[in-house]
C-alpha cells in the first residue's frame, strides 16, 4: 500500500495507473475508520483495479463552534485497517496542500443543501462539495463510494456530479450499524456509557414511524412530533431536527404520498448524532 501525502505525487501516480488501463475506485473519509467506512473500502476493492482512500479532516466543513480540533484521529490504526482490506493508496494531504494561501474557489449547491444539516450547519455543505470536487479532480476516480449514513451528503454529491457533468459514478452504500442499532460513526467516541440508551432512541424511532405509517398516518407533522417526544423522553437528548423529506430534493414534506426519508440529528451529551431511514410507501 502506497501512502501519498501531496497532490502532485498523487496525480502523477493516478496518471500512471490510468495509463496502464487500471480502473480507480475512491473512498473519501475523514479517518478514524470503522466498519461503516470499511464497507465502502471493501466494495471499492471488489469493483476496481485500484482503490484510493483519502484521509483528510476537512476544516472548511466545520463551523466555528464545532469539533474540528477534537475530531478523533488515529492514522496508524487507519493505515493498518486499510492495508488489511487491500486498499492500494492512502491520500493523506495537509490542509495547506489542499487550501494554499491563494485559494479562492467554493462549490455551492442550492436546493438540496437548504434543509436539515444545511440549515443547522451553515456553510457545511459548501465545504463538503468543494473538498469532494477537489478530491475527484486529484484522483479522477471511475467510481466513488459514499455511505447513506450521511444521506443528505450523498444527495449533494450526486447532484454536483450530475450538474457539473463529472465523469464519476457515485455509489451509495447502506448504513452499517452496531448490533443494538446505533449507526457507526467516528463521533460515537464522544458518547459516555450512560448516554448509550439515549443514543439508541434515534434508530428506535424508526419502529415508531413504521407503525404509524402502517396505521395509516400520513400527516408528517404528527409523525414528526411523536418522534421528537419519543427522543426527548430519553435523558440528555436535544433534538436538532426531525424531518420527513423527499428522497432526492431533501425538501420537508407535509403529507406523505410516496417514498420519504426520515432524517434526524440529535445532540446526546457532547455528541451530535445523525441517522436516517428510507421508507417505501
Ligand atoms: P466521514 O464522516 O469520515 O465519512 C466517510 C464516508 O463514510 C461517508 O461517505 C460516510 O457516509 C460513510 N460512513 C460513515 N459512517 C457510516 C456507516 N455507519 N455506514 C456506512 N457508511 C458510513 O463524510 C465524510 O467523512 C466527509 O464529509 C467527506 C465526504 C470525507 C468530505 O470531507
Amino acid at each position: 500500500m502506497n501512502i501519498i501525502e501531496n497532490i502532485k505525487d498523487t496525480k502523477a501516480e493516478i496518471k500512471r495507473l490510468k495509463g496502464a488501463g487500471k480502473s480507480i475506485g475512491m473512498v473519501p473519509t475523514m479517518g478514524f475508520l470503522h466498519e461503516g467506512h470499511m464497507s465502502l473500502v471493501n466494495k471499492s476493492v471488489s469493483e476496481n483495479d485500484v482503490t484510493v482512500v483519502s484521509i483528510f479532516v476537512n476544516p472548511t466543513q466545520f463551523g466555528p463552534n464545532e469539533d474540528l480540533e477534537a475530531y478523533p484521529r488515529d492514522f496508524d490504526r487507519d493505515r493498518d485497517m486499510l492495508n488489511k482490506a487491500g486498499a492500494d493508496i492512502i491520500f493523506f494531504p495537509t490542509p495547506t496542500d489542499i487550501y494554499p494561501e491563494n485559494y479562492l474557489t467554493t462549490i455551492k449547491l442550492t436546493g438540496v443543501t437548504e434543509n436539515l444539516c444545511g440549515l443547522s450547519r451553515p456553510g457545511h455543505f459548501d465545504g463538503v462539495s468543494t473538498i469532494v470536487c477537489k478530491l475527484f479532480n486529484i484522483m479522477s476516480p471511475d467510481r466513488a463510494y459514499f455511505g447513506s449514513k450521511d444521506y443528505q451528503q450523498l444527495q449533494v454529491i450526486k447532484s454536483m456530479v450530475r450538474d457539473l457533468n463529472m465523469d464519476v459514478e457515485v455509489i451509495g452504500m447502506p448504513i452499517i450499524r452496531e448490533a443494538d442499532g446505533l449507526a457507526l460513526s467516528s463521533r460515537n467516541v464522544y458518547l459516555k456509557d450512560e448516554e448509550r440508551g439515549a443514543a439508541l432512541s434515534l434508530s428506535k424511532s424508526f419502529n415508531l414511524v413504521e407503525s404509524l405509517i402502517k396505521d395509516g398516518e400520513r400527516d408528517a407533522k404528527a409523525i414528526r412530533n411523536k418522534v421528537i417526544d419519543f427522543i426527548h423522553s430519553h435523558a440528555n437528548t436535544n433534538v436538532d431536527y426531525v424531518e420527513l423529506v423527499h428522497p432526492e430534493m431533501i425538501s420537508s414534506l407535509e403529507t406523505i404520498d410516496g417514498d420519504f426519508v426520515l432524517a434526524l440529528a440529535v445532540k446526546v451529551g457532547k455528541a451530535r448524532l445523525i441517522d436516517n431511514k428510507y421508507f417505501t410507501i
